[in-house]
């Protein structure tokens, strides 16, 4: 089956062997989940359930990162995101995963708020829409919880005095031939969106440009990231930086389809600022289930929890294995209905929306003690 996974389209059915072999990521093998889980038992903290469950499931130079921080070399992190709307639970995914890191690890976090990009590359969104969106946005990064202080939250128009220089220095190592190549971009792409990736690219370098020294720099996202970051690596080493690493997520499958949530398509998506009500009726409505036609049926037959939406949002939510082992077997043998299941995920939804709505709101107030501008 076809797929597409690029950073302005995902669709289809993804096959994420395939994309390994694609985009030359290695998986994320026990070695490496080890030393991981030897540094989150320092800090109290099992493995993520997303590491425990190959959510994220890829990198590139994870390893180096380890050494280099078991030799009492730090790195810092760097994420990110395109405000083009609202934040979806699909966004959250490796900004709760980031936030674990930045737990077990006690580092830096450079949080940039791509405003150029989503204006670039939407005909729809005007500048100002995409800065005022990158306000909103800003909001939802700070209720997942990152240190204050060590978490640095920038939008690109914002901080362009600081970012563009920098940028230019990347743009200078990037033909247009590696762009197209990479990216797909044609003669009626606008020259901004061939620019862009020397934005994104900024803060993999810019603590080591702003310390004056060399700092190991480790980037989470989902896989359609990769390519801006591959474009990074191949051009960092030529400028006298290191390499960025990186560990990537699979997508959060929108409700009703494969491919990913898209914040497009309200449907299929459960935003940040969903009330409990929304909640449920768009799970109820739109989660594509795995059950059978009739009660009767799944009692005798059973359901497929491996292509059951609301089992699949489970796996990327629920912290308790031995719950979720629960949840499988019940809805395989049929004890488990459909609807009974969906339920189970509006619960686990609306238990997390709730504080994250709190803690959103509160984080108005807070926007001064994140937010980096020159
Ligand atoms: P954006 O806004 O498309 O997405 C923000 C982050 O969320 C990830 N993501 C998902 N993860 C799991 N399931 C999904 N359904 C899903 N949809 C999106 C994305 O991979 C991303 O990590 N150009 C970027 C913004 C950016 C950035 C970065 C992202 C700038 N610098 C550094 C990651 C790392 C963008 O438009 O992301």
């Amino acid at each position: 089956m076809a797929f597409t996974v690029t950073p302005w389209e995902v669709s289809g059915a993804i096959d994420y062997d395939k994309l390994v072999e694609q985009f030359g990521v290695s998986r994320i093998g026990p070695g490496l989940l080890k030393r991981i889980e030897a540094h989150a038992a320092k800090k109290g903290l099992p493995l993520h359930h997303m590491l425990r469950r190959n959510i994220f499931f890829a990198h590139r130079d994870l390893k180096w990162i380890l050494d280099e921080y078991e030799k009492g070399n730090r790195f810092f992190l760097y994420t990110g995101r395109g405000p083009s709307g609202s934040t979806h639970i699909g966004h959250l995914i490796p900004w709760l995963f980031t936030k674990w890191l930045q737990d077990v690890f006690d580092v830096e976090l450079y949080f940039q708020l791509t405003d150029d990009e989503k204006f670039l590359f939407n005909p729809k969104l005007e500048l100002e829409d995409t800065q005022r969106l990158a306000m909103e946005n800003a909001l939802d990064v700070i209720a997942v919880g990152f240190k204050q202080g060590k978490t640095h939250i920038f939008s690109n128009t914002g901080y362009a005095k600081t970012l563009y220089p920098q940028a230019c220095r990347v743009a200078k190592k990037l033909t247009f031939s590696t762009a197209k190549a990479v990216f797909g971009f044609g003669n009626d792409s606008n020259v901004g969106q061939i620019f862009f990736t020397s934005m994104q690219a900024v803060p993999a370098f810019l603590p080591s440009v702003q310390a004056g020294r060399n700092i190991p720099c480790l980037i989470p996202h989902a896989i359609d990231q990769d390519p801006h970051f591959r474009v990074t690596r191949d051009i960092m080493p030529r400028m006298g930086y290191y390499k960025p690493a990186s560990v990537q997520c699979r997508f959060l499958p929108g409700l009703t389809e494969d491919g990913k949530m898209s914040a497009s398509k309200a449907d299929t998506a459960i935003y940040t600022t969903d009330d409990a009500r929304t909640v449920r009726k768009k799970v109820l409505k739109h989660a594509f289930s795995g059950g059978q036609p009739t009660v009767e049926e799944h009692r005798a037959k059973g359901g497929d929890p491996d292509i059951d939406v609301s089992y699949q949002w489970l796996t990327f939510l629920e912290e308790n294995d031995a719950k979720l082992t629960q949840v499988y077997h019940d809805y395989k043998s049929g004890r488990l209905l459909s609807g009974e299941l969906k339920l189970m995920l509006v619960e686990k939804l609306n238990g997390l929306l709730t504080g994250h709505q709190k803690r959103r709101e509160q984080a108005r107030k807070r926007l001064d003690d994140f937010w980096v501008k020159d």
